[in-house]
């Protein structure tokens, strides 16, 4: 795996964000730093999403950054070029895929088929997001695919939590989970750091009570 790709995997848990303006993008990050999790994956759901990304890179080098909900290649050009290093996307959508390869960035599209993992792998994308992970069948149903699919692998996002992450990372084809349950978005327009410290702490302890 590349360097971004093996960060992704030795953090474990990248949080998903919706920020609601770039004035959340420092206290949040530092809360996620502070409870073991230097990783974001800041979602183009909201406006701002570009400018958190700029900041977050301009002014926390060690954080893990990539973009998600990227729908367009507008998106995923702005989220290059902003510093995300890698780029996250719902749906498989083979043009922006291309487009983000093409450009020599990291691409995890969403899947949820054995049909478009295979289509993605296809494509160079090292690993694909699977989403929304429970609501489709969750672990298991990765395990049967990946009985066939043995070199592909996964990033699980969907429904994912500290009850379940475990069953996640346990399965040795998925390299990471993503989720927002350490800083839903009512935390963080309350400015609640310290309980997103807390929880991204418990997040970690879970992780790494895992026997392998
Ligand atoms: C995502 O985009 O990856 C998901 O919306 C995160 O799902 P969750 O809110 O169930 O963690």
């Amino acid at each position: 795996m590349n360097s971004v790709l093996q960060r992704v995997y030795e953090i474990g848990i990248i949080p998903v964000i919706a920020f609601n303006s770039v004035d959340e993008a420092l206290p949040l990050c530092k809360a996620l730093m502070a409870g073991g999790l230097p990783a974001a994956e800041v979602t183009f759901r909201t406006a701002c999403a570009e400018d958190c990304i700029k900041k977050i890179h301009e002014e926390l080098p060690d954080m893990l950054l990539g973009a998600g909900t990227v729908l367009t290649k507008d998106q995923a050009d702005r989220a290059m070029a902003a510093g995300a290093s890698f780029i996250v996307a719902p749906g498989f959508d083979p043009e922006v895929c291309q487009h983000v390869i093409d450009k020599g960035g990291i691409m995890m599209p969403g899947t949820a088929t054995a049909g478009e993992m295979q289509q993605a792998m296809n494509m160079g994308c090292e690993v694909v997001k699977f989403f929304p992970a429970e609501a489709n069948g969750g672990v298991d149903k990765l395990k049967n695919i990946g009985a066939a699919l043995k070199t592909c692998k996964w990033m699980c996002t969907g429904g994912v939590n500290a009850k379940n992450v475990n069953n996640y990372l346990g399965y040795n084809q998925i390299i990471a989970v993503g989720g927002t349950w350490m800083c839903k978005s009512d935390k963080i327009k309350a400015g609640a750091w310290d309980e997103i410290t807390a929880m991204s702490r418990e997040a970690v302890d879970v992780m790494l009570g895992l026997e392998l």
